[in-house]
């Protein structure tokens, strides 16, 4: 077994699969619980592996939680939405946490566009694509947030909306 299952089961043992590594989780999981109050949303949720994480935390803070994605997925605590983000939006509260899971440049600034002005002062957008492979998404993050974005301990960009001065 390798190092990040013996993680996932020794601290996560109930999660669903992903294919991100449990430190990056448990700083997601982290970041997430600080935030304001306001509801958490994903778009790209697959087989549930981050989106499971959030309903954790969601549940233990009484938040709501949207999920998109354009496949059918389950998760009890969560409202799942079909088709193609932002087309799919349904009306949502103001959002403390936006995770943006859906590995492509236009469908980034797309949903990055859709869920900005929903953002609570001091909410995070967090993306989990900014890796060499997938081309185009650390350029989304740039084009829409200049250099304003933060680098977290395991190597993840995410964006803090500022608070009111
Ligand atoms: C990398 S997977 C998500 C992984 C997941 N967050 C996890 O923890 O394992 C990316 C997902 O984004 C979805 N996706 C891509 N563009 C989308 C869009 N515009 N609207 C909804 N879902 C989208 C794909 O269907 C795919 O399931």
């Amino acid at each position: 077994m390798g190092g990040n299952d013996k993680y996932m089961r020794k601290y996560y043992p109930d999660a669903l699969p992903t294919k991100v590594q449990g430190r990056v989780i448990t700083e997601m999981r982290t970041v997430a619980a600080a935030t304001p109050p306001g509801c958490f949303m994903e778009v790209g949720v697959y087989q549930g592996g981050t989106a499971w994480h959030l309903c954790e935390i969601a549940k233990t803070q009484d938040r709501q939680v949207f999920l998109y994605d354009t496949f059918e997925s389950r998760l009890p605590y969560a409202t799942v939405i079909k088709g193609i983000f932002p087309d799919s939006a349904v009306p949502m509260p103001p959002i403390a946490f936006a995770h943006i899971d859906c590995d492509q440049y236009r469908a980034i600034r797309q949903s990055v566009a859709h869920v900005l002005p929903m953002m609570v002062p001091g909410g995070i957008i967090w993306f989990d694509d900014v890796v060499d492979w997938i081309p185009g998404t650390m350029q989304a993050i740039k084009e829409m947030f200049g250099d304003q974005y933060v680098v977290s301990d395991t190597k993840k960009v995410y964006v803090k909306i500022p608070r009111a001065e």
